[in-house]
């Protein structure tokens, strides 16, 4: 088994954190951590590579604009300029996300809060090479400070939109209840619960006969900063189904074979079948 606990208790356990106490997980765990990177980016299937990062000796100079303190240990995600399937890397860096909740480490997902020239000169990039996020990893202080709790409170997130607004039935508009979705019902409140960048929320899942299609209903105006967002969110949705799936013992896959419409706006990107 890929982890010691369930996904559904990880899913659960997972926060972003952004006050850490400056004390490092120690070499075993660093190391667990490390050989986890390795086989992910070993078996990626996509054009992309996760390392460990050490902010020790650079006198804090790692810039997160004030947003993460303490932390000293971080796992960079470095995608190819030329990797469209951002999808993929977000079920990947979630997995490792996953990984080192498993491991007691808490975590915090940054696409953009972070200064990428510091954090890129920690890293031998090539010019194909995009440093697409980037997680502080470590333990969290006793008391997280004010502007994370601000933080948290201005972009709500501690809430989840409801079943209602998510997830649907064949024809996209009457929404999917929860007590009508069988052995679906955990791992699409697993979804439901997922990070996503600024708490967008953008995953949809249409609930087909013997599928469920997976769409992107992108939040109007949200830049890309040079990667896919949006489409990496839905990566992490994918990655909550399949993982509570497999452990629940639901049968099924991914495949991309797009239904015949979709509602309007929304972009299909996979199907569980
Ligand atoms: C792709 C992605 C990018 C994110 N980028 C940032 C960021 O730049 N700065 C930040 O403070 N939080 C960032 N977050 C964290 C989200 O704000 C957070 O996951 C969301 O508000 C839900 O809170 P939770 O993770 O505690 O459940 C990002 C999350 C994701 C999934």
């Amino acid at each position: 088994m890929e982890y010691e606990r369930s996904a559904a208790e990880l899913i659960r356990t997972r926060r972003s954190c952004r006050t850490f106490d400056s004390k490092t997980p120690d070499g075993a765990v660093l190391l667990r951590l490390k050989d986890y990177l390795k086989q992910t980016t070993e078996n990626a299937g996509i054009k992309a590579r996760f390392v460990l990062l050490s902010a020790a000796g650079t006198d804090g100079k790692l810039g997160t604009y004030g947003f993460i303190s303490g932390a000293v240990t971080f796992i960079a995600g470095i995608v190819n300029r030329d990797e469209k399937d951002a999808a993929r890397f977000g079920y990947l860096f979630e997995k490792i996300v996953l990984f080192a909740t498993d491991l007691g480490l808490s975590t915090c997902w940054l696409g953009g809060t972070f200064k990428r020239e510091d954090f890129k000169r920690q890293l031998t990039l090539s010019a194909n090479e995009h440093l697409a996020i980037i997680s502080p990893v470590g333990y969290p202080k006793d008391k997280p400070r004010a502007l994370e709790t601000a933080m948290r409170a201005m972009i709500g997130a501690n809430s989840r939109k409801p079943w209602r607004e998510l997830f649907f039935n064949k024809d996209g508009r009457t929404p999917l209840e929860e007590k009508s979705a069988g052995e679906y019902a955990v791992p699409l409140e697993m979804v439901r619960l997922a990070p996503s960048a600024s708490n967008k929320q953008p995953w949809r899942v249409i609930w087909e006969g013997s599928r469920l299609n997976f769409c992107l209903c992108r939040t109007k105006g949200y830049g890309s900063m040079g990667f896919d967002m949006q489409k990496n969110d839905i990566g992490i949705a994918m990655c909550h189904f399949e993982l509570t799936a497999r452990d629940l013992g639901v049968p099924g896959g991914w495949a991309a074979s797009p239904p015949a419409t979709t509602p309007e706006g929304w972009e299909y990107i996979a199907s569980w079948q």
